[in-house]
């Protein structure tokens, strides 16, 4: 089977498409589709076997929890049980947007798809495609990131055609997507709220919208002895193929390691992908150097990391050097991306 691909425009909708990806999703099926985020790759939430294929098409392990998404802020009582102030709160300052809650779930979400936990993870996604999917798809969707399991998360849907064009029923082609990282997760079912995964709404905006919130310790900590609490968060991800090693230090001294280091692993005929950025890219000798955006402009940083670790792999790199990205406000969603995809592997200048 290979996935059938509708193009459409968040502008003009496609709504007899639309209607028929609504109805793969009823009777079980997949449907892969854009969000603001990432592209996901939907199954009903409400049935056991739709996760289970979830999973299976993926290569995910089944103690990683999928996030049910809504398009209907109502629909939030439907699944869990005790919403506290606080996230409603949250809900209605950043909903719809990047922003996933983690609550007590009801009885009618199966285990499967929260991976056996307790607790269920919810989404009210912005973009109008993945809005409108969700509606005529019975109003729960779970949806992963639509990548194999371990490789940096879709941003296009060539993406999702590459990584699971031969397991899922359809594919919604929305074009690129606008934020490029994951969804920020806020866990609740703790007194004081918790972030298990940052993302376009930072730490900060959290805190000033709810007072006082935590970062979960496992993403403080690189000891890989302390387990963050997000299930998926303790894997290796968004990983390419090649060897990623991060660079840091004084912008002088990155560009002048990153040469040194790229003479070397050339000279034993590696092929070296660097990272750069708008502000550097030149001033590297070899190696071949792509600019994942401006330091002015940290947004398209976060847009662009998972482009180019793909299109690493589709040349063939085998080792990558990049710049770290301690940017002011999504600085912290970044590196902890670009931190798992190196598997913690940092280089001081
Ligand atoms: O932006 C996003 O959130 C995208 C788009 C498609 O919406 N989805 C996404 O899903 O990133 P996924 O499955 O790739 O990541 C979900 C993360 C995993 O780290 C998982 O362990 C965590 O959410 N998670 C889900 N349910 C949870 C729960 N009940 N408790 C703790 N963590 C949970
Ligand atoms: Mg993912």
């Amino acid at each position: 089977m290979r996935a059938e691909v509708v193009a459409m425009d968040a502008e003009h909708l496609d709504m007899e498409a639309i209607r028929k990806a609504g109805d793969i999703l009823k009777s079980g099926g997949l449907v892969a589709f854009p969000t603001e985020t990432v592209y996901g790759l939907g199954g009903n939430a409400l049935d056991p076997e739709a996760s289970r294929k979830i999973y299976a098409a993926k290569g995910r392990p089944s103690d990683n929890p999928l996030i049910v998404h809504i398009a209907d802020i109502d629909k939030l009582d439907e699944i869990t049980s005790g919403v506290p102030e606080k996230a409603r709160i949250l809900a209605e300052k950043y909903w719809p947007g990047p922003l996933t809650m983690i609550l007590n779930k009801a009885d009618i979400v199966p285990k499967e798809t929260t991976g056996g936990l307790e607790s269920v993870a919810v989404r009210f996604p912005s973009d109008r495609i993945a809005q409108e999917l969700i509606r005529a798809g019975g109003g729960f969707v779970a949806a992963p990131s639509a990548n194999t399991s371990g490789r940096p998360s879709p941003t296009m849907s060539e993406h999702v055609e590459e990584d699971l064009g031969d397991a899922i029923d359809m594919i919604i082609d929305g074009g690129q997507v606008g934020i490029g990282l994951e969804s920020t997760i806020v866990d609740f079912t703790e007194e004081i709220p918790v972030v298990l995964r940052p993302g376009y709404i930072s730490l900060e905006m959290l805190q000033e919208t709810l007072g006082e919130v935590r970062m979960d310790k496992g993403l403080l900590i690189t000891d890989s002895k302390v387990r963050p609490k997000a299930p998926g968060m303790k894997y290796r991800h968004y990983a390419p193929r090649a060897d990623l090693s991060i660079v840091e230090g004084s912008e002088e001294d990155v560009i002048a390691m990153i040469n040194r280091l790229t003479e070397e692993a050339e000279a034993k005929g590696e092929k070296v992908g660097i990272i750069a950025t708008d502000e550097t890219e030149s001033l590297y000798v070899g190696g071949d150097v792509r600019s994942i955006g401006s330091r002015e402009e940290e947004e398209t940083i976060a847009h662009h990391l998972y482009e180019v670790l793909r299109d690493f792999d589709s040349d063939d790199v085998n080792v990558i050097y990049s710049e770290a990205f301690y940017t002011p406000r999504m600085g912290q969603a970044i590196m902890n991306r670009l931190l798992k995809a190196a598997g913690h592997k940092i280089i001081k200048a």
